[in-house]
């Protein structure tokens, strides 16, 4: 599979580069960015450690890359200030990421390629990629609420001791400030959450708070997310690889679950090679439902507000 990454001169682009490669899943990462010395820097660094990661083409590419890759995944943007929220953004994104987008439909794209928007706000600008690009809705995703969740599982997990690949909790919602924790089905080791040692509403109320601030706490301290949102890209991206069919919260058109529709926000998601699969709409508390309710108000609100 082939995977053209837009703005991987970036610091989201080029860690979701390195995640891939340390994946060696997909066979061939095309780094598109408009800067294209900062990409063949991008590309040469990766280059040097290719024999100790995996056996896949890794070059700076232009935006005719994007016409033959199968997953053409969008980091570019400008970020937010500690102080701003994702949707502030919007006013200064939108411009540059309908310019990607009028490229996209002009070099064209497979038809049954994947795009993969990760540029904030992510669920307006997953929203504007469906409505332009004219590629069936299922085809279109968002990183959404991927990133979220896995910061929450981290730093439930550190929280309490336990493996992160064992405390599963899921968020829905925007991937912003109306973000929705489902606590209802957290668990530990396929036990529940509230049953856990040391569990109580103080706790879980701090680490949810934290979650929330994550993406701020990260830009003040670092100046963006790398790491976290590099590797949540490449889970993305290996499940639409090995179409596996996983539930991921990944941003998309809404059909109805939960009431939501002609919105992009994440609900749960099956993946796999052709894209959504379906979006499932399980039991939530009542809380639960009207919060990813009003997240899609807030977005609705936005979208009609910009586009
Ligand atoms: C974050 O939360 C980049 O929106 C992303 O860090």
């Amino acid at each position: 599979m082939k995977v053209s990454i837009i703005g991987a001169g970036g610091l989201v682009g080029s860690c979701a580069a390195s995640a891939l490669q340390f994946g060696g899943i997909v066979r061939e990462i095309a780094l598109v960015d408009v800067n294209q010395d900062v990409a063949e820097g991008q590309a040469l660094d990766l280059l040097h450690g290719a024999s100790l990661t995996s056996d896949q083409r890794i070059y700076a590419a232009g935006p005719e890359d994007n016409a033959d890759a199968d997953v053409i995944c969008i980091t570019a943007g400008l970020r937010r200030k500690p102080d701003e929220s994702r949707l502030d953004l919007i006013n200064r994104n939108v411009e540059l990421f309908q310019k990607i987008l009028a490229g996209l439909k002009s070099s064209g794209t497979k038809k049954d390629a994947i795009v993969f928007v990760v540029s904030n706000p992510v669920d307006v600008l997953t929203y504007l990629a469906v409505k332009e690009l004219g590629l069936p809705p299922a085809q279109v995703i968002g990183l959404g609420t991927v990133l979220d969740t896995t910061r929450l599982r981290s730093m439930l997990a550190q929280r309490l001791g336990t493996p992160p690949s064992q405390t599963n909790v899921i968020i829905l919602g925007e991937h912003g400030d109306s973000m929705v924790p489902v606590w209802s089905a957290a668990q530990v080791g396929n036990l529940p959450l509230e049953k856990w040692p040391g569990v109580t509403p103080g706790l879980i109320a701090e680490v949810e708070k934290k979650t929330r601030g994550s993406g701020a706490e990260v830009i003040k301290k670092k100046g963006g997310a790398g790491f976290a949102v590099g590797v949540s890209i490449a889970d993305v991206i290996h499940s639409i690889a090995l179409d596996q069919h996983r539930i991921l919260p990944v941003s998309s058109l809404q059909n109805g679950a939960y009431g939501l529709r002609d919105v992009c926000i994440s609900v749960p998601t099956i993946l796999g090679r052709t894209g959504v699969v379906e979006q499932v709409e399980i039991d939530l508390w009542p809380k639960e439902k009207t919060g990813l309710q009003n997240s899609g108000r807030v977005l609705q609100e936005t979208i009609a507000k910009v586009l």
